[in-house]
């Protein structure tokens, strides 16, 4: 006896597959047309032609009416937790200040992390659960949350705790990075080493106290060079962390390769990665984590090379990046269509990239971005006849149903 049973289903993404998805293969999407999925005890069960169905018994069963059906999305890389917002900054982007002129004059991330500091624990909480429940809301069921507006041990921590209170008492699937190396805080200018020592400190107790799973750093033109990052990250990674880097976001300075040597689970943003960069991508075992709502919010043209980065081998997924800065907002489908239009990547590289790339660039490989038996029942009903409609209607929420464990959790 099933609980819940999915019937006509137009297609069914199962996107059940050996991954991560590399180079050409992002070009395949695993798929059912006409199908059913039935769920038991919050995992999928059964998996078969809608006609086969009718045999079954469920204690609830729902017409999908021939709509598209996937696993639910997965957002690799978000700053989730943070006071305040940035709106006051409109001006100086629009009159053309630079995002590292802002932020060197002591606005952008320094703005927030006074905003985040003088914040609660409870309000942050209240604040980071909205935002959670937006993503919810446009079919993300796992998502990867970033410290770093914190910048000093208590208020890094009250961050990683409103993480793991998400986690554990609001049930969000949540992957918890913490991103101490965001900046290089007043308190330490001119002395980017001595910080990421500071930092280096406070990690074994993190570990200890399951507060992060992975640790990142901002590797950018005068917050910290290639060189700090490897040391810092090694150090990281010999903590038992899983190891990130935003590398080559706006100037080229060569993080992506360096990630890559190191064993990095993901590289972000990589706009500015050199040739030879892209070419690492392709055999190491990295994944391209791409952002082109911040490229787009940034204003700027400079996108990642995705087409190169495929045809060199590399598994590529898509994120949004949604923090108070370069890119607010919590909509992974707008994400998908600027992928499309920006990237020039294909609907099936983009549902690739959003699902089974996406959980293994935050360590979920095994968990979510799957639909097949014994997996999760994480999944999205989409107002939506095929799965290229999400990218090519642009700009509004497709979701019709978000289902977590088998629950309805959004509609
Ligand atoms: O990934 N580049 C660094 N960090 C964020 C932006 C954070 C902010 O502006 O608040 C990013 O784009
Ligand atoms: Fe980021």
């Amino acid at each position: 006896m099933l609980d819940t049973l999915l019937v006509n289903i137009g297609q069914l993404l199962t996107m059940d597959q050996e991954g991560p998805v590399r180079g050409q293969r992002m070009g395949v999407l695993p798929l059912v047309e006409r199908a059913a999925i039935g769920i038991r005890n919050g995992r999928v069960a059964w998996i078969g032609p809608s006609a086969e169905a009718g045999e079954l018994e469920a204690a609830r069963r729902l017409d999908c009416g021939g709509r598209l059906v996937s696993p639910g999305l997965v957002d690799p890389h978000t700053h989730l937790v943070f006071g305040g917002s940035r709106e006051n900054e409109i001006a100086l982007k629009l009159r053309g200040v630079p995002y590292l002129d802002i932020l060197h004059a002591g606005g952008g991330i320094h703005a927030t992390v006074r905003a985040t500091r003088a914040a609660t624990e409870e309000e942050l909480l209240q604040k980071a659960k909205r935002h959670a429940e937006r993503m919810l809301s446009y079919g993300v069921t796992t998502m990867e949350a970033k410290s770093g507006y914190g910048l000093e041990v208590e208020a890094e921590r009250k961050q990683l705790r409103v993480v793991k209170r998400l986690r554990e008492e609001h049930g969000f699937d949540l992957v918890s990075t913490f991103l101490g190396a965001h900046a290089v805080p007043k308190e330490y200018t001119g002395q980017p080493r001595a910080f990421l020592q500071y930092l280096l400190e406070l990690l074994p107790a993190i570990r200890q106290e399951g507060l992060a799973e992975h640790v990142d750093i901002f590797c950018e033109t005068g917050v910290f060079s290639v060189e700090d990052s490897v040391w810092f990250l090694q150090e990281a990674k010999q903590l038992g962390f899983g190891v990130k880097m935003h590398a080559d976001e706006i100037d080229p300075l060569g993080g992506t390769e360096a990630a890559v040597s190191i064993g990095a689970i993901s590289v972000d943003h990589v706009c500015g990665a050199s040739e030879e960069g892209i070419r690492r991508l392709g055999e190491g075992s990295a994944i391209a984590v791409l952002l082109p709502g911040t490229t787009f919010y940034l204003n700027k043209e400079h996108h990642a090379k995705a087409r190169e980065m495929i045809a060199g081998g590399a598994a590529v997924a898509l994120a949004t990046d949604f923090n108070p800065g370069s890119c607010p907002t919590e909509n992974l489908q707008l994400v998908m269509s600027l992928a499309m239009l920006k990237l020039r990547m294909t609907p099936e590289e983009i549902w690739n990239a959003v699902t089974v790339n996406a959980a293994h660039a935050i360590g979920r490989g095994s968990d979510a971005g799957v639909l097949a038996a014994g997996r999760p029942a994480d999944l999205v009903v989409w107002e939506a006849p095929n799965y290229s409609y999400i990218p090519y209607h642009f700009g509004v929420n497709h979701a019709a149903l978000v289902m977590k464990r088998g629950k309805p959790v959004w509609k």
